[in-house]
């Protein structure tokens, strides 16, 4: 298939992301337009420089610049802002659902309230829902890389704006903080009502993703690049039709794989795998949606069935009615044979 006509039929595919952190959407030049309004010096002095900052050998190197930009983020406004402008440009890329993650302590460890937070959020995801007609789903991500007591106080935090959040999910640093240092949390989590997530084998090992599945009890794993590793796991994956939320540009700049060719989904798609295909971070990675599925399908050489699988699985691992889904559906279905 041809460049233009590649790019051509994913921008008129009808999309979920499910996976995205909003702090990752925090491009330079809002970075940057923040930042002088709550006078705060950021270490680079131009867009380019710090475009030029984003080389990262490992998610460790990432992470660090990931927290600092976020440091900038201190009023209900800002939080507004970053959401609203993460929304225009899906809907730009006809994004039509978003499930999207916050991560409350790395703002309520600076000082910064988890009521200013989710209240800008929140107000920009009601608005997008109104103008822009997407629906939207919120996950309060806990950072792995603290402790469970600390996660525990988050979930306190997070209760009385439990009807504005929908899950919880785990990130950070993978590597030495296994699911298992979150069961309590994630078990009391769930007890509130929270549907639950975490990112899994990304960096680490398949048995991450093991536990995450017998011990956190998670509905749907983030990246799980690493399942193929385990015949075993992929059984598990597919008798309890477990969604495995990819995010291919995010693995390549994080070096989770050397090259794109490299990466595993459409091995998954071959062995019937719940795989779905999103951004993860993308003002750091270099991509969108409508970038990682083409990156992904050039790569990999992906056919028209394959996008609309990919296009399908996003609704049916989404926590979207089953309504919603069935008509989203449909609609990719249509799409694709129109
Ligand atoms: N936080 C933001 N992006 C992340 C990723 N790719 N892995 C773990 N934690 C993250
Ligand atoms: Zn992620």
């Amino acid at each position: 298939m041809e460049s233009s006509e590649l790019k051509e039929i994913i921008q008129g595919i009808p999309k979920a992301e499910l996976h995205l952190h909003i702090e990752g959407s925090f491009e330079p030049e809002l970075m940057f337009e923040i930042a002088k309004r709550n006078n705060i010096d950021l270490a680079y002095d131009s867009i380019e420089s710090i475009k030029k900052a984003y080389k990262f050998n490992n998610l460790q190197e990432f992470l660090d610049i990931y927290y600092t930009g976020a440091q900038v983020l201190i009023h209900e406004q800002d939080f507004f802002d970053l959401t609203w402008a993460y929304l225009t440009k899906v809907h730009s890329q006809n994004v039509v659902h978003v499930e999207i993650f916050f991560d409350p302590q790395t703002h309520t460890d600076r000082g910064v309230g988890f009521d200013v937070v989710i209240n800008g959020i929140h107000k920009a995801l009601e608005k997008g829902k109104q103008e822009l007609n997407i629906s939207y789903k919120l996950i309060m991500s806990y950072l792995r890389h603290l402790s469970e007591e600390a996660a525990f106080s988050t979930l306190e935090s997070s209760l009385p704006f439990k009807d504005w959040i929908d899950g919880v999910g785990l990130d950070s640093s993978e590597m030495g903080n296994p699911p298992s240092k979150f069961v309590n949390v994630f078990k009391a989590s769930a007890n509130h009502g929270y549907q639950l997530v975490a990112h899994a084998g990304e960096e680490g090992p398949s048995d991450y993703i093991w536990e995450a599945l017998d011990l956190l009890k998670v509905v749907r794993i983030d990246h799980g690049n690493r399942c193929l590793d385990d015949e075993a796991l992929v059984q598990r994956l597919l008798e309890q039709n477990i969604p495995l939320t990819l995010c291919p540009l995010s693995n390549v700049e994080l070096k989770v794989i050397q090259k794109m060719e490299d990466h595993p989904v459409r091995k998954m798609l071959d062995k019937g795998i719940l795989a779905t295909i999103h951004s993860d971070d993308p003002a750091y990675f270099g991509g969108y949606m409508n970038e990682n599925y083409y990156e992904t399908a050039k790569a990999l050489d992906l056919d028209k069935n394959q996008l609309m699988q990919l296009a399908i699985n996003g609704f049916e691992a989404s926590w979207l009615s089953t309504e919603a889904k069935e008509k989203h559906i449909s609609e990719v279905k249509e799409y694709f044979n129109s």
